[in-house]
This record gives structure tokens, sequence and C-alpha cells, in this order.
């Protein structure tokens, strides 16, 4: 029977999760693939973790170079988190030759390039299923299942903690800062929250699946990204209201003028098959020319699900010896002749506290069919505020942003007529 050896790198949530499932299903795996996969080296810095998972102390590595040189490790999985040290250990394992199993979407969206080509030098496997959205199986479904595709569009909820965040808010109906607390109290939000709430570990994502779905790279620096941080439960309830709900969305269209990549909230018609995505849970859907629309969904993050991803890879692996690598050219930079659509085109909600008199309304009307923005429905709600001005909610049908902005600046300009509370883009 093939024998593979393992070596874990880091075993915090997601490294134990790897370690438990391999260990557990060890029998199972000789049975189902005639492999056997022991660990047989885990580097981590709190050597207790090791121990409390009952590996052997002959098997904790004191540093990378003992990983590497050991002969019994075929496959590195790298599950730190970060750039560095993780960058370093990643390419010291693959130029002694061993594969490399990674769960890092930061060290993987910035640095694919160098990774893949030290992996291609040494003829190494590089997977990387696990660094975006946990156990779904979104990236061997691009790399291989969707290949006789041109995948048109790709929308996704690819971040756990944002995703928890808005629902609770949604059905709560309590504010974003006191969702945020609880979060973090219960362990679903991290102490420093700023890359899950402000965008960035999504645009990673983002990255590293465009580069996927549209062959070509997708550096991080092209994806337009906003965080939820600002979302009202004010906007969230009258997006009720209005039959959606609200979701930070990662966006990837690859049309006539370009490719079009965004990360930002986003109100999500209820009939939309993400409005259903709740909690900490993640979906990606996928358009294709031939396939038309496939969702993917579960959890996008924790220890047996991400585990699951990690463990799918190093079986792929040890069963792979010729390896695949991006379907397109993995620079740094995007291919000067990618061109890139910042105009977005979209349905927008718009919030305006607006001077109930009359004339007001049919004169908003007028700024937006001159800047051609087609109102698709006008909501005037009853709660009058002390200034004597009204909520109203105002939906596009699709429109480019550009003049979404011309409008907004020049309803901003009209003193006494109304005041723009919130601009936020709309997904039927
Ligand atoms: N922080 C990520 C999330 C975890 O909330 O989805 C997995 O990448």
């Amino acid at each position: 029977m093939k024998k593979v050896g393992v070596a874990i790198l880091g075993l915090g949530v997601v490294g134990g999760g790897t370690y438990k499932i391999l260990e557990e299903h060890r029998e199972f795996y000789k049975k189902t693939h005639e492999i056997d996969i022991a660990v047989e080296s885990v580097l981590e810095l709190r050597k207790e973790r090791a121990l409390a998972l009952g590996i052997s102390e002959n098997k904790i590595a004191s540093n990378i170079a003992e990983v590497c040189s050991n002969p019994e490790v075929d496959i590195v999985v790298e599950v730190m988190g970060g750039v560095e040290p993780a960058r370093t250990f990643v390419l010291a394992a693959l130029k002694a030759g061993k594969s490399v199993v990674t769960s890092n979407k930061e060290l993987y969206c910035k640095y694919s390039h160098e990774l893949e080509k030290t992996a291609k030098k040494n003829k190494c496997g590089l997977f990387f299923e696990a660094s975006c959205v946990g156990g779904v199986p979104v990236i061997r479904a691009l790399l291989d299942n969707l290949q006789g595709n041109k995948i048109l569009s790709m929308t996704g909820i690819i971040n756990g903690t944002t995703n928890y965040i808005l629902t609770k808010m949604t059905n709560d109906e309590v504010s974003y800062e006191e969702v945020l607390k609880e979060a973090q109290k219960l362990g679903y939000a991290e102490a420093d929250p700023t890359a899950d709430v402000e965008g960035y570990d999504a645009a990673y994502k983002l990255s590293i699946l465009s580069s996927l779905a549209f062959h070509t790279k997708i550096p991080f620096s092209k994806i337009y990204r906003e965080g939820i941080t600002d979302i009202s439960i004010e906007d969230i309830n009258y997006g009720k209201k209005l039959g959606m709900v609200m979701k930070l969305l990662a966006v990837g269209k690859n049309g006539e003028n370009g490719i079009e990549v965004r990360v930002h909230p986003a109100f999500v018609k209820n009939a939309h098959p993400l409005a259903g995505v709740n909690d900490s849970f993640n979906a990606v859907f996928i358009t294709g020319d031939s396939v038309d629309d496939v969702m993917l969904y579960g959890r996008g993050a924790g220890a047996l699900p991400t585990g699951s991803a990690i463990v799918g890879d190093i079986i792929y692996c040890a069963k792979h010896d010729n390896f695949n690598y991006s379907t397109f050219s993995n620079s740094e930079e995007a291919d000067p002749a990618t061109k890139f659509v910042t105009n977005f085109n979209s349905a927008y909600y718009i919030r305006l506290s607006a001077r109930d008199k009359t004339g007001v309304l049919s004169k908003i009307s007028s700024i937006f069919s001159k800047n051609n923005i087609s109102v698709a429905q006008v909501v005037q709600e009853n709660d009058k505020r002390a200034n004597g001005s009204v909520p109203l909610l105002l939906i596009t049908h699709d429109t480019f942003e550009k003049s979404v902005n011309k409008a907004v600046e020049e309803i901003g300009s009209k003193a006494n007529l109304a005041k723009v509370e919130s601009v936020i883009r709309v997904i039927s």
C-alpha cells in the first residue's frame, strides 16, 4: 500500500481539525484509496497544543529545516495564516521537493506567482482548496469540473463573520456595534475584526477565485472593496419591507467591456438563491456559458469543514504524479491586455430624506431621468422627522455607477430638496 507522510505547520483551529480528520479516518482512507496517510511531523511553537492532540514528542519539529529534511514527509500542510513566516516555510518545503497544501488566502492571493513557479521548478504539487470558502469545493470545481465553460459571472457570500453579523442585524434588529461585540464574545469575530468587516478577507478570496474563473491574474489591487461598518439597521429594515436582505457580496463579471471585480454590501432580492444563505454559511453562485447557473453552499470556516478541504487536497495530491497548475499566466500583476471595468452596472437602492412638499418628488425624478437612470420603485415612508422631512426610498433599474454618483451629487447641491442618506447596490 502507498504510504504518504504529512507535516502540519501550525496546530491552531484548522491544523488541529486536519490532524483529527487524518487520524480518525486513517483506516477508512486505507480501504477507500489504498493509501496510508500518516502525520509524520508537526511544527508548532506551542508544544502543548501538539501534546494535547496526542502527538508524540518525537514528531514535534523545532524548525522548518527539520521538516524539510525529514524523508518521511511527502506533503507539507501550511495552516499558519498571514504572509510571513508562512511564505518562507512554503518556499522551503517546495524547494525540498515536498508538495504543499495551504489554507492561506492572503499568502496565495499575494504570492501565487512565486509559489507556483517554485512548485513547477521542483515538480511539486501546490494545492489551495481550503484558502477560499472553507469546506465548499469551489476551487476544484473551477479548476476541473467547470473547465468546459466560459465563466460569465460569480457572485458569492464568502465571508462567514460578516454574514453572521448581517444575519443577526436583520433577524434581531440590533445595531452593527452590538452584534459585533456579541460575536467577539462568542469567538465568531476576531478581537481585531478589520480583515473581515472591511472586506479584505473576501477580497483575497475573490482575487483567487476570479483569477481561476476568468483565466487571467486578478491582483488584489484591482478589487474594489467596501466593508459593512457603515450599514445601518434603518436600511436593513427598509430593505426587509421591500423584499430584500443585506449581504456582503463578492462579485466577479467577465463581460464584453472587461472584467469587473468588487466586494461590497448589497441588497439581495428575496427570490435570489443567495438571499437564503444565512449565519456563518457561505455560498458561491456561478454562471457559465454552458452549464448556466450553479450554486455551491456550505461552511466557509471551522476546524472540520476547512480540514475537509485540506484532506481532500492531500488525497488528491497523493493520487496524482502530474500536477495541474493555474490555467493562466500566473504573474504578480494583471496581464496588460486585461481590461477592468470600474463604472459598475447594477440596480441601486437610494434612501433620501426629502422635504414633504408639492413638486419635490418630480424634481428628484427629473434629476434621475436627466442622468439616464430609470426608477423601478419609489416608496415614501410615513415616519415624518422633527425637521419635517420624510424618508423616500428609490430603487433603480440597472444603471451605471457614474450616473448614480452624478445624480446624487446634483440632489446634494440643491438645498431644500432632499438629502441622500444612503446608496446601496441591489442584486436581483
Ligand atoms: N474569517 C473568515 C470568515 C474565515 O469569516 O469567513 C475563513 O476564511
